[in-house]
């Protein structure tokens, strides 16, 4: 299953271009739902938003990526949920008492998927986040988050949350621009993988989603045959 990113190049119109690649990729059946962060957000704001995630069968996750006192998160995602957002990635090294645990709480008394990142794609997590994920995925399994943000390019991360969080969903950027093969994090316990510019900067992003789907369910039997 597929998330698709939508990030809007620079000097592009967010609500424009998201809507375009939207009604591109929607009703396929591997999209799982869209991501939208802080290049369109910071560009236009939030009023936009609504309109373009009404297209969106599925997730429809807010990507700020949050890392502060639980009181600001607080506000941050009650106004992204009113935009229309049923799942919000924070940092979980922010720890929990006054963030995470009330980040977490305001979104499971609203309905909102709370979603931590315990592991990032670029070479530079290895220097510090990662030294921490285990306490992190512990830590934030004892909050109730709905699920976690592993790297699909390094699939040993995935592996080590799967292990650590067996009912929890693990969503996988990295697929595509950042060099990991479509299936790879499927193959190593990731529910969904992240797929930004691979698929919204092809000419047919409809057919980049399939091309990306079919290299998936392929991984997935190879895999499975080999386990
Ligand atoms: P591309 O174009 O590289 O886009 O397919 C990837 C998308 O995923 C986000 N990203 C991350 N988000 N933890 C996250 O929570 C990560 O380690 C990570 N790496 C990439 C990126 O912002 C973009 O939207």
């Amino acid at each position: 299953m597929i998330i698709v990113a939508l990030d809007p190049p620079p000097h592009a119109d967010p609500r424009e271009w998201c809507s375009k690649i939207v009604s591109s990729v929607a009703g396929h059946p591997s999209l799982a739902g869209v991501k939208i962060g802080l290049p369109a957000i910071v560009s236009q704001g939030l009023g936009w938003v609504k309109g373009v995630l009404e297209a969106v069968e599925g997730l429809r996750v807010a990507d700020l990526k949050l890392a502060d006192i639980g009181a600001i998160m607080r506000i941050v995602i009650e106004r992204l949920a009113s935009a229309g957002f049923d799942a919000v990635i924070m940092h979980a090294f922010v720890g929990d008492e006054g963030a995470l645990d009330e980040a977490v709480d305001w979104c499971r008394a609203h309905g909102v998927k709370a979603i931590a990142v315990v592991s990032m794609s670029h070479p530079g997590s290895a220097k510090f986040i990662d030294k921490h994920t285990k306490e992190m995925v512990e830590m934030c399994r004892r909050l109730g988050v709905w699920g976690f943000v592993a790297p699909a390019t390094r699939p040993s991360m995935i592996k080590l949350v799967r292990d650590l969080a067996p009912d929890s969903r693990i969503l996988s950027p990295g697929v595509g621009a950042q060099g990991a093969t479509p299936g790879q994090a499927l193959c190593a316990g990731a529910d969904y993988e992240i797929v930004g510019r691979a698929i919204t900067r092809a000419e047919d992003p409809r057919k980049a989603l399939e091309e990306m789907a079919k290299l998936q369910r392929e991984a997935l039997q190879k895999c499975r045959v080999d386990t």
